[in-house]
């Protein structure tokens, strides 16, 4: 690596066309290297960088994809407000090692006459599935995509996403693609809110708002390993985020708080070995979700 490398604005290298990605994944085989790849939509922080960081294990050649995908929009969300902040996420990338940047076009992902779409199954029909229809099609669709581009052997997911990383799992498992799984544990921001690109939409104000979300999750932990019901878990989640946001706005601005089997997601039971407690809450205009991952077994209730 040139002396400089660590302020080049030249890398890493970019890729945008299939042919070009894959070029660079043929040498990196013949090095005797394993492909490794983070999808992103870009706007990268420090969540999407403990990603990147695992992904180069074991001296993998490393991508990091950015693409906005328009297809797990639905119409009159967030797509042409997205933060778009290449130059950024490009130093971003130089800094932590990433190999290369695929940051493919529209017309690249999705060309003339593309029709087939990857329909994901019931883990879909609930919690963000419910409240963004045909989100999950379109996660699934171009990370399928994705995976046929580049045939990484390891792909690397986040927990703050837990349902979007079950899903994945699931479709790599149904359609038998040979690639490797990882998923990492959820990056917060000392006060406790999980870092977002979302977050940048935030008011200060808001920003101080958002914290109950994350408070509502921990507070329906210790209710959780104080052993009590799910409806009580619930309850309590609800009321850190309506004393925060007053009972009617917190009814109106949450789409779920949950206590579900962390497999199956279901609502959870005495039975359930890990549960995870999740919501999506809006604090203004902005959609966030946050969750927490309660491993019973390590926990012994
Ligand atoms: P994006 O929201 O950019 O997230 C990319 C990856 O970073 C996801 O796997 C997500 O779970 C992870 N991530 C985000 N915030 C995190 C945090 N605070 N801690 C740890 N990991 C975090 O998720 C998507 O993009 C898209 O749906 C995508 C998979 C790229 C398909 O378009």
């Amino acid at each position: 690596m040139a002396a400089n490398a660590g302020t080049d604005p030249t890398r890493p290298p970019v890729a945008d066309s299939v042919v070009n990605v894959r070029e660079y994944v043929r040498r990196a085989r013949q090095a005797g290297r394993k492909i490794s790849i983070v999808p992103t939509m870009g706007a990268l922080h420090a969540g999407h960088l403990s990603l990147i960081e695992a992904a180069r294990r074991d001296n993998a050649f490393t991508i990091v994809t950015i693409y906005v995908n328009p297809t797990q929009f639905a119409p009159g969300e967030d797509l042409d407000a997205y933060p778009r902040t290449f130059d950024a996420d490009r130093a971003a990338c130089r800094d932590a090692g990433v190999d290369l940047i695929f940051a493919p076009t529209d017309a690249v992902m999705y060309p003339a006459g593309d029709q087939t779409r990857v329909h994901a199954g019931p883990l879909a029909d609930t919690l963000c599935g419910r409240h963004r229809p045909g989100h999950f099609d379109g996660v699934c669709t171009v990370v399928a995509k994705l995976f046929g581009i580049v045939q990484p052997d390891v792909a690397v997911f986040g927990q703050k996403d837990a349902q979007q990383a079950l899903i994945i799992r699931r479709m790599t498992r149904d359609l038998f693609l040979p690639i490797e799984i990882v998923v990492c544990p959820i990056v917060r921001e000392p006060d406790g809110l999980a870092l977002s690109s979302r977050n940048a939409y935030l008011s200060p104000p808001e920003r101080k708002q958002a914290l109950c979300l994350s408070r509502a999750l921990n507070a329906g932990r210790t209710s959780l390993l104080a052993g009590e019901a799910r409806d009580t878990i619930v309850a309590r989640m609800h009321d850190v985020v309506a004393a925060e946001l007053g009972e009617n706005s917190a009814k109106e601005a949450t789409d779920y708080l949950v206590a579900v089997d962390a497999e199956t997601l279901e609502p959870a039971t005495d039975a359930s070995p890990a549960v995870l407690l999740a919501g999506a809450v809006r604090i203004g205009r902005t959609r966030l979700i946050d969750n927490l991952l309660v491993d019973r077994s390590a926990s012994g209730v």
